[in-house]
């Protein structure tokens, strides 16, 4: 029997883009064993209703407590927006999202206190970003904006052709007559558009993605209840769909993956 240290944290997502804070965990806390489940039978969240995305962020965070993990990170903004408060309080065990850590590494970035945030439509519908900018210091204004179709284009590997480049010029030239510093990548995809974005915003704009943030923030959770693991982590990947197609998506985007990929039904 494992003891509580030693067991795994979940990690979900509904799809590819959460290995990006799966990757910044096992970076920050290389001795930790992680297991990632992609919802990608599912996917997208963003576009669903308030409901759909509950029911689906119990169901994956159900998946990962039966295999006894030991903490539980909501890797998508979307979930973490609709879901988080009902997650933690559904289970004993620590649960933690992206939105809070993106939000405090964008509020310590932002000079002029003025922050843009772009994420899926779910997620600018919540206004989830704002309220936790807001509640960090209510000085900082905060302008979102929905961008769909980022998502497909990272699903699609478009990540850097004239296609994206034409959408987001399209989606961020409202931002730019506005005087942010901060540009939040809200989604779990958009790290992976962050050259085009970069490319369109230009220099004065810092972008800013959760992925870190949050590994930091989990990494203090576990010091704090004296949860950290001093190893060998291990690591694997489950996805409810098309596991070869998720194989071959994430070698593209984020180089080699520590482990095969396993179909599961939730
Ligand atoms: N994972 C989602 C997010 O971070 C993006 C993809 C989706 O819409 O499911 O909001």
């Amino acid at each position: 029997m494992i003891s509580d240290k030693d067991a795994p944290i979940g990690i979900f997502d509904s799809g590819i883009g959460g290995l990006t804070v799966a990757r910044a965990i096992g970076y920050t806390l290389p001795n930790e064993s992680l297991i990632y489940l992609g919802d990608t039978a599912r996917v997208p969240y963003g576009t669903k209703s308030a409901e759909t995305i509950l029911r689906y962020s119990m169901e994956c965070a159900d998946f990962l407590v039966q295999k006894r993990v030991k903490a539980v990170v909501v890797a998508c903004n979307t979930a973490s927006a609709y879901a988080l408060c009902d997650l933690q309080k559904k289970f004993k065990i620590p649960v933690i999202g992206v939105i809070e850590p993106g939000a405090r590494a964008a509020a310590r970035a932002s000079k002029m206190k003025s922050v843009g945030v772009i994420g899926t439509w779910g997620t600018i519908s919540s206004n989830a970003y704002g309220k936790a900018l807001t509640s960090i210091d209510e000085e900082i204004s905060v302008i979102s904006k929905a961008c769909p179709l980022f998502v497909s284009l990272a699903e699609e590997g478009w990540t850097d052709n004239e296609v994206a480049r034409a959408a987001a010029e399209r989606y961020l030239a409202g931002f730019k007559s506005e005087s942010i510093d901060v540009l939040i990548l809200a989604c779990t995809h958009y790290p992976l558009l962050k050259d085009v974005i970069a490319g369109c915003m230009g220099d004065n704009v810092m972008l800013v993605d959760s992925a870190e943030t949050t590994a930091n923030s989990l990494e203090d959770l576990l010091r704090e209840k004296g949860l950290v693991s001093s190893g060998p982590g291990s690591r694997e990947i489950y996805v409810t769909d098309l596991p070869a197609k998720f194989e071959t998506m994430a070698k593209r985007f984020l180089g080699p993956i520590p482990s095969c990929v396993t179909r599961v039904d939730l």
